[in-house]
């Protein structure tokens, strides 16, 4: 028998990383390595990276210095350490990587995962490999069924990728580069895979994919190709499925398929992320988004007539190359106007190979600290009104894991806000009922309602609240 060894997967970036950090932990089992969490356990590191910003691309080569301090520590024991760098940084830099930095051992893009073991056995032979290939049907195929896997319990709530890669160039952005062009897994792949989620635990799943709702699955009978709303129409029948949520769309990819799906599925939770990056028509279109103000304006009143209870979230970028004083106002304003449950503010930030890189009119450091700040706290107090107007109402939440205190378990909300509530750990994985009656900045604070503990079907109780 060979001896158990293990392997750490350290995940930056995306909620596509933490899909693909399990699956790389997947396809390693067979091969004897156990998951740990552990740096000083671990036979096998890899880091699964992202590229997104300059600052999260850095993270990489300062922890590749810790961990080839940390192999020459174990040399002199004589002992190994295997490193390997996956995600888009892999893919973006590649062999850059091996010369940087000569203790990597491997490096393998995020379409390359299913030769992960073949590249440990050549790495374990003391051979350094790199596969930056898009072969990304090929990885949907090999990884989503891993053959013989055992069934293993989960956490409640899991991602399930529908779609990976981008076409929409947007000027600044280097997913369309790092994870390729966009491919959609067939819907019976999808359906598959859910129920088995299901079986092992799952009540919640998150559909991700960089532009999730420019799904276009193969359909079981052949037939014309699924949208995102007609793939979550159908996952909706899933016996012991209690939500379902998407993320991260693309505006002009909300189609009324999708809109409708959010009217008619009480499953389909009503907490929308929906990027717009600004508010100024000028730097929409030097953004290549798309779309103007106007539109996602439109668009966002269309979605609240189909669903009057849903919450929004945003990703903004300040800083744009040429953004001016103005054109930071016109975000305001649509933050303003919109009203948003929570939102991501970035700076912006030039990524070699991306169009907006190495344009005039670069906007200085401190101006965009100072727009980020004035951003922030216009969210912020957006965010605090939105949980404040929580306290009160009786809602159903999906009781994921044990809080801080004995006792107190943590849940979620179906707006995705954290949920403390005084209730016994057998009602992990439970949907229940509760009142809401205190929040702290992100979250709020409940006692459980009459109903409590049922696991029947998530109730639409709190829409009927709000609605
Ligand atoms: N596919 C997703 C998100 C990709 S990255 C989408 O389309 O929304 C997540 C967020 O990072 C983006 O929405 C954007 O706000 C931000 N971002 C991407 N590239 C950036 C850059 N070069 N500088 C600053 N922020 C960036
Ligand atoms: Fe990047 Fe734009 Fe694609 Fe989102 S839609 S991943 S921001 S290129
Ligand atoms: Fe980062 Fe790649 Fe995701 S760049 S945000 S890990 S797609």
């Amino acid at each position: 028998m060979t001896p158990t060894k293990k392997v750490l997967v350290r995940t930056y970036g995306c909620q596509m990383n933490v899909y693909d950090s399990e699956r790389m932990t997947d396809v390693l089992e067979p091969q004897g390595f156990e998951p740990t969490e552990r740096v000083e356990e671990a036979d096998l590191v890899i880091l699964n990276t992202c590229h997104i910003r300059e600052k999260a691309s850095e993270k990489v080569y300062s922890e590749l210095g810790r961990l080839r301090a940390l192999r020459e520590e174990r040399a002199a024991e004589g002992r190994g350490l295997m490193i390997g760098v996956a995600g888009c940084v892999a893919q973006a830099e590649g062999r850059e990587i091996m010369r940087r930095a000569p203790a990597v051992d491997l490096v393998v893009g995020p379409q390359s995962y299913h030769r992960l073991p073949e590249m440990v056995a050549a790495a374990a032979e003391g051979r350094r490999s790199v596969e930056t290939d898009f072969a990304i049907e090929e990885k949907f195929a090999a990884l989503s069924e891993p053959a013989g896997r055992q069934a293993r319990a989960r956490a409640p709530s899991a991602f399930l990728t529908v779609q990976e890669g981008c076409d929409k160039f947007c000027s600044f952005c280097v997913v369309p580069y790092t994870r390729g062009a966009e491919v959609s897994r067939p819907v019976a792949q999808v359906v598959t895979e859910a129920r088995r989620l299901v079986v092992e635990g799952v009540r919640e799943v998150t559909l991700i994919g960089q532009n999730v709702n420019a799904y276009h699955g193969e359909a079981p009978d052949g037939g014309a190709a699924w949208s995102l709303g007609r793939l979550i129409r159908r996952l909706a029948e899933i016996e012991g499925l209690a939500r379902i949520r998407y993320t991260t769309s693309h505006p002009a990819d909300m189609d009324e398929e999708l809109i409708a799906a959010h009217r008619d599925l009480p499953i389909l939770m009503p907490y929308l992320h929906l990027p717009v990056q600004s508010g100024s028509d000028r730097v929409l279109a030097a953004m290549n988004r798309r779309h103007t103000a106007d539109d996602y304006r439109r668009l966002i009143d269309r979605i609240r007539e189909a669903r009057p209870d849903i919450a929004l979230s945003g990703d903004f970028i300040v800083g744009f190359p040429g953004e001016t004083d103005a054109d930071f106002a016109a975000t305001l304003g649509l933050v303003d106007a919109v009203g948003y449950a929570a939102a991501y503010t970035f700076k912006y930030s030039p990524r070699p190979g991306t169009p907006a890189a190495g344009r005039e009119g670069q906007v200085p450091e401190p101006v965009k600290t100072e727009r980020l700040h004035a951003l922030q706290a216009l969210i912020d107090r957006q965010t605090h009104a939105f949980n404040a107007s929580r306290v009160g109402m009786v809602m159903d939440i999906l009781v994921e894991k044990p809080g801080r205190r004995p006792g107190q378990m943590v849940g979620r909300s179906p707006w995705l806000q954290p949920v403390h509530v005084d209730a016994p750990a057998s009602l992990a994985g439970a949907i229940a009922h509760v009142h809401v009656h205190g929040i702290a900045a992100y979250s709020l604070f409940a006692t459980l309602a009459d109903r409590s503990g049922g696991r029947d079907a998530v109730s639409i109780e709190a829409a009927e609240v709000t609605g």
